[in-house]
């Protein structure tokens, strides 16, 4: 979501937030036994909440069926993914581009450390589907260092953008790509 349609959409909430309160006083005119302005006090109770359970859903959680089996890479992925929610997190809460600079700076240093360890544990093992496996963090790197410079140089994508497109990333890749190593590698590497 860019900074301007953010803007409308708290515009929007705000100015239905006043709406709901005005309507709520004069509701109140009708009587205290008139149910009208009861259910919009309900109304106005429930948007905050809609409004967290939407915000939730940006964010990724680890879950146990993410596991490769070895504790050193699901590390590595739980880091990733915590960095990823830090960076969605500074992207919805308009935090300085200074603090957004410095969780990409993060985000891309220690992605490619990840791949770099995998990569090497995959090469100890003689993993058969290497070569393709390394292609695809090849590719990755690629994309992401185009969406942070599109990003960065003429802000042809949201930081938003960047935070979805390596949450959807690595959780298919840790899901379909890396998960297919696991009988290979589990109990051999640590
Ligand atoms: Fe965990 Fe293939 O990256």
């Amino acid at each position: 979501m860019s900074t301007v349609t953010k803007g409308i959409s708290m515009l929007i909430v705000s100015v239905l937030i006043l709406g709901l309160l005005v309507m709520i006083v004069l509701g109140f005119m009708l009587g205290f036994s008139h149910p009208l302005p009861w259910v919009l006090i309900g109304v106005l109770i429930i948007i905050p909440i809609i409004h967290d359970k939407l915000i939730a859903t940006r964010f990724v959680k680890w879950q146990d069926s993410y596991s490769v089996g070895i504790d050193s890479i699901d590390s590595d992925h739980k880091k990733l993914l915590g960095l990823i929610n830090q960076l969605q997190a500074a992207a919805h809460y308009k935090t300085d581009d200074v603090m957004i600079e410095d969780v990409l700076n993060q985000l891309i240093d220690y992605t490619k450390y990840h791949f770099s360890r995998e990569e090497g544990m995959m090469q100890e093992c003689e993993y058969p589907d290497f070569d393709a496996h390394k292609l695809q963090h090849d590719d990755m790197i690629k994309q992401v260092s185009k969406y942070i410079d599109e990003y960065r140089i003429d802000k042809t994508r949201t930081i938003e953008e960047v935070a979805v497109y390596l949450k959807t990333w690595l959780v298919n890749h840790i899901n379909g790509t890396d998960q297919k190593y696991t009988p290979f590698l589990k109990g051999k590497v640590q």
